[in-house]
């Protein structure tokens, strides 16, 4: 069953499917697990940022002038890496926009609650022209949603539009997105595949497993 969830939009781009069928493998050694993960993050970026605005411009080529669109000044981006798996995204993420901001959020999750457990964030207390702000959150893995509604929060009660805000993963699980969409309803969500569900440990299933120790090769076991 196909499920719809408002301003969900899942990445099915054959070289996203591609890649996702080398993750998904339990055998994908780490390097390979990776680079995999960043070819896709190129595809879900290039979803993620197709309606960031443009403000044209005068150039001179070698041959003429003409008018050339660029990023709108007004406006900044920022990066919100998850840490730790995120980083995997914000790596691409300073690659293509070298101009952003990137302002770390670190929490893990509590194995017996499922719920976040923060332990950092560069946030500041508020924003100047929280308007003006467009905000890329970087997760790998919705699952519960949880870590998704708490990193969301962050820019949302400190005035940022909800419709400012990105949150960009790999896969999702149902039962996060109906939260997040709920709760957040113009908050875009970008990601290459809503899987089935979630098992009793908070995982996603089929998933890939937890993606930070894969990322970071520190799968024990
Ligand atoms: N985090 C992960 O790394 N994997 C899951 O399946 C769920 C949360």
């Amino acid at each position: 069953m196909v499920m719809e969830f408002k301003n969900v939009e899942v990445v099915k781009h054959p070289l996203c499917c591609h890649n996702l069928s080398i993750i998904r493998n339990k055998n994908t050694k780490a390097e390979v697990f990776r680079n995999a993960i960043r070819r896709i993050t190129y595809l879900l970026f290039y979803k993620a940022t197709e309606d960031l605005e443009l403000e044209n411009i005068e150039v001179e080529t070698p041959l003429e002038k003409c008018i050339a669109q660029k990023l709108s000044s007004k406006k900044e981006i920022i990066i919100a890496p998850i840490l730790r798996a995120g980083l995997i995204f914000s790596d691409i993420a300073n690659e293509i926009m070298p101009f952003a901001t990137v302002r770390h959020i670190g929490m893990y999750r509590d194995e017996d609650t499922l719920t976040p457990v923060w332990y950092y964030n560069k946030i500041p207390v508020e924003f100047e022209h929280p308007e003006n702000k467009i905000i890329l959150i970087l997760d790998p893995m919705l699952a519960t949603g949880n870590s998704a509604i708490d990193a969301i929060k962050l820019f949302a009660n400190k005035k940022v539009p909800q419709k400012n805000i990105r949150f960009v993963s790999l896969i999702s699980a149902p039962e996060g997105l109906k939260r997040v969409t709920e709760l957040y309803p113009d908050v875009r969500i970008i990601t290459a595949n809503i899987d089935n569900c979630l098992n009793g440990s908070g995982y996603i299933r089929p998933g890939l497993g937890d993606a930070g120790d894969r990322i970071f090769n520190t799968v024990e076991n």
